[in-house]
Formats: structure tokens, C-alpha cells, sequence
């Protein structure tokens, strides 16, 4: 697969065709399923890790902690555990449906105490619905996978987890690396494991600019998590149309003056509720010279980063919601630099305002 080549037409104006069949929602890991055990004083608590991060609730496996553009779920994990686990050391798969593993052999020679949670997917499942569209949203799908991981983890009290988002293998994609717990007691500040349980994308619409310190909270959150791969603005519609983002010392700067949220619309495949949201918060940046290894790294890293700021907008009472197919997109561009530099990447609608929550 050409990534260079499946980005440049995602980001085009043709459309998907009809919709093909997603295929099984869990990969057919061989082997018996095996119960997460119960952890011991001092390891690290693999089944609330899972749980907490890509574990289905529902048996359509559309109910996860974890966002999915189209709620298709195309990320499969496998778990390579060291010492310090409740599990014996080995390579496992993860079946998110059953809350199970399955063993698939050794360790490798390397294997670090703790876990390392390695993240691939199944390209079927997004490509059924999405078309041609669909790898910028695998990717973005890994990376909100790699945030709820990371989520988890903190909330269990584990130290941060290692990332790997560097863009450079294609299989697998991301890999987190959790240490087993040092007295572990969740960091100030961390989420609570409820709060990643009930995080849900909003049914649009999403009303109301959220209040300027929400919006300049999340607007952080999602700057820092994307350590520098991506710029991170926000259009915003109330009182007056126009696009923030953080001056260097924090504070919020306007970027533009006017209404951006109908073009933001038209470039997300048309979905005509974003014109009345309250905010659209956006990553931009991946030009259309990049290669494969910052594609993958930017489009990871805004999903982790959305993934992050996604969940912080819930703490703060805020309504969000992805935003992930983006056609025409150039940002930079409409707002007068040079054309084909700086693309919207991934975009987290906000309003105040919550309707009734679920999928769609
Ligand atoms: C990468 C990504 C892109 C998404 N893009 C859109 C989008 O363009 N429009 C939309 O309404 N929802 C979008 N969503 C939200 C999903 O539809 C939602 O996560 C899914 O239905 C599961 O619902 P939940 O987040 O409440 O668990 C996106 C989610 C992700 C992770």
C-alpha cells in the first residue's frame, strides 16, 4: 500500500462507494482464550488496563472506551508481557469482544517488565465503509487507541507509559510500553477510571463556544500531546466568528478574524452540523510532500493528541466530538500562506450543549 498515494486521494474530492462487508471484529487469534488473572501486589493490572482502554461493553464491539471513526474498531492489540505481570511472559492477542488473550509464543529476548501493548490494524473493517478514505482514519484510529492506553494507564497510577508513535514501521503501527506499578496511586490530575468508562462521542449538535479557559485548556492538552508534529488552532462562533490558538505563554491569540466553520463543514465530507458548532478544534500540519514516516507520525500523533484533549473537554464539562475525514483541507492555504503545507488533520468538534450521547 502507497501511503503517499492513498492520503493524496483521500484528501481529493471523489467520493466512497457503496458500503462492503467489515469482516469479523476481532482478528482470529489462534489457541484457546485465556482470562486476564488478577493482579498481584506489584504487577500491573493488565485486565483494568484493558478494560479501561479497548475493552467492548456491548457484544457488537461497538461500545468501547476508546472512539472509532464510523464506531468500526479496526485496531487489533497484542501484548508482549514481561516479569511483573499476571500473565506469564510471552506475546498474547487481544480479543477486545470477550476481554480475553490468546498466547502466540515466547517473549522476544528484549521483552521489558511490565507490558508493551503493540498496535496494528485490520484495514477491512474501516475500508467497508470508508472506501479510499479510510487510512488517514486508521491511522487516527491508532493513535485515539495509543491515548486511551496511555489514559488508562494514569488512571491505574502506572508511571506514563512509553510511546512509541514515531511513524517509522507500518506493522505495528504505535507501542506503548506500561511498567509494572511502583505503590501505584493515580497521579493528581489523572482520570478517574469512571470518567474513561463514560467518555462518549456527543450527538451533534454541539452548541455554544465553550468558556475561553476550557477551550484554552484543551487547546494545551492537544498541543502537548502532539509534541510538535502538529499546529493546533480552534474556529470558534460565538460572539464572533473567528480562529484561536495559544500564544507561547499559554494564553489564547486570535490567529484570524471571520467565520470558518461552513468551509470546515464542506471540507468534512459535507456534515453540515459542524457550521453550528460551538468550537472545532484542529490539528494541521503533514504537507503533501511528506513521505510515508510523517504521514503515519502525524496522523498517530493527532489521534493521540485529539484522543487526550477529547477526554480533557469531558472533564471540563464540554460536549466533543471527532472530526476525521478531511477532504481539501488546506488550512494554511485559505488562511494565505503557500498551498499544500499545512493540511487539517484531525478536528474535535466542542459545544457546551449535550444532547442525548451515542454513536452514529
Ligand atoms: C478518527 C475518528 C474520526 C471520527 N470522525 C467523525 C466524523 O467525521 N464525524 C462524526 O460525526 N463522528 C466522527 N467520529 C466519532 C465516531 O463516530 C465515534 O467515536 C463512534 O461512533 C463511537 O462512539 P463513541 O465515541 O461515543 O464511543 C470519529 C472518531 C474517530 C476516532
Amino acid at each position: 500500500m502507497d501511503l503517499v498515494t492513498a492520503l493524496a486521494r483521500a484528501r481529493s474530492p471523489e467520493r466512497p462507494g457503496p458500503d462492503t462487508p467489515a469482516g469479523p471484529a476481532v482478528r482470529p487469534w489462534p489457541g484457546p482464550p485465556r482470562r486476564l488473572p488478577e493482579a498481584g501486589p506489584g504487577e500491573l493490572d493488565l485486565w483494568s488496563l484493558l478494560r479501561l482502554s479497548l475493552a467492548a461493553r456491548d457484544s457488537a464491539g461497538r461500545l468501547r472506551p476508546t472512539p472509532s471513526a464510523g464506531a468500526l474498531h479496526p485496531v487489533d492489540a497484542q501484548l508482549v508481557v514481561g516479569t511483573g505481570c499476571p500473565l506469564p511472559p510471552g506475546r498474547y492477542g487481544y480479543d477486545p469482544l470477550r476481554h480475553r488473550v490468546h498466547r502466540l509464543g515466547p517473549e522476544p529476548d528484549d521483552a521489558l517488565p511490565g507490558a508493551t501493548v503493540e498496535l496494528s490494524v485490520t484495514p477491512q473493517r474501516t475500508v467497508s465503509h470508508y472506501g479510499h478514505r479510510a487510512w488517514p482514519l486508521m491511522l487516527l484510529d491508532t493513535g485515539h487507541a495509543a491515548a486511551a492506553l496511555w489514559l488508562a494507564a494514569r488512571a491505574l497510577g502506572a508511571r506514563p507509559p512509553t510511546l512509541r508513535l514515531d511513524g517509522i514501521a507500518e506493522d505495528p503501527l504505535a507501542a506503548l510500553h506500561v511498567a509494572p506499578p511502583e505503590g501505584a496511586r493515580r497521579a493528581a490530575g489523572a482520570p478517574t477510571p469512571r470518567e474513561l468508562l463514560t467518555r462518549r462521542s456527543a450527538r451533534p449538535p454541539l452548541r455554544h463556544t465553550p468558556p475561553r479557559d476550557a477551550l484554552r485548556a484543551v487547546l494545551a492538552t492537544a498541543a502537548e500531546a502532539s509534541a510538535g508534529e502538529l499546529a493546533w488552532c480552534a474556529a470558534v462562533g460565538e460572539p464572533q466568528p473567528h480562529i484561536v490558538e495559544l500564544a507561547p505563554d499559554g494564553t489564547l491569540r486570535r490567529l484570524a478574524v471571520g467565520e470558518a466553520r461552513p468551509t470546515l463543514a464542506a471540507w468534512a465530507a459535507g456534515q453540515a452540523w459542524i457550521a453550528d458548532t460551538g468550537a472545532v478544534l484542529l490539528g494541521h500540519g503533514c504537507p503533501a510532500d511528506a513521505g510515508a514516516p510523517q504521514i503515519r507520525r502525524a496522523h498517530l500523533r493527532a489521534g493521540f493528541a485529539v484522543g487526550l484533549a477529547h477526554v480533557a473537554a469531558c472533564r471540563r464539562g464540554l460536549a466533543g466530538r471527532p472530526i476525521g475525514s478531511w477532504q481539501q483541507a488546506d488550512l494554511g492555504a485559505s488562511l494565505g500562506a503557500s498551498p499544500g503545507r499545512d493540511w487539517v488533520v484531525h478536528g474535535l468538534a466542542l459545544g457546551t450543549t449535550h444532547s442525548e450521547e451515542g454513536t452514529s
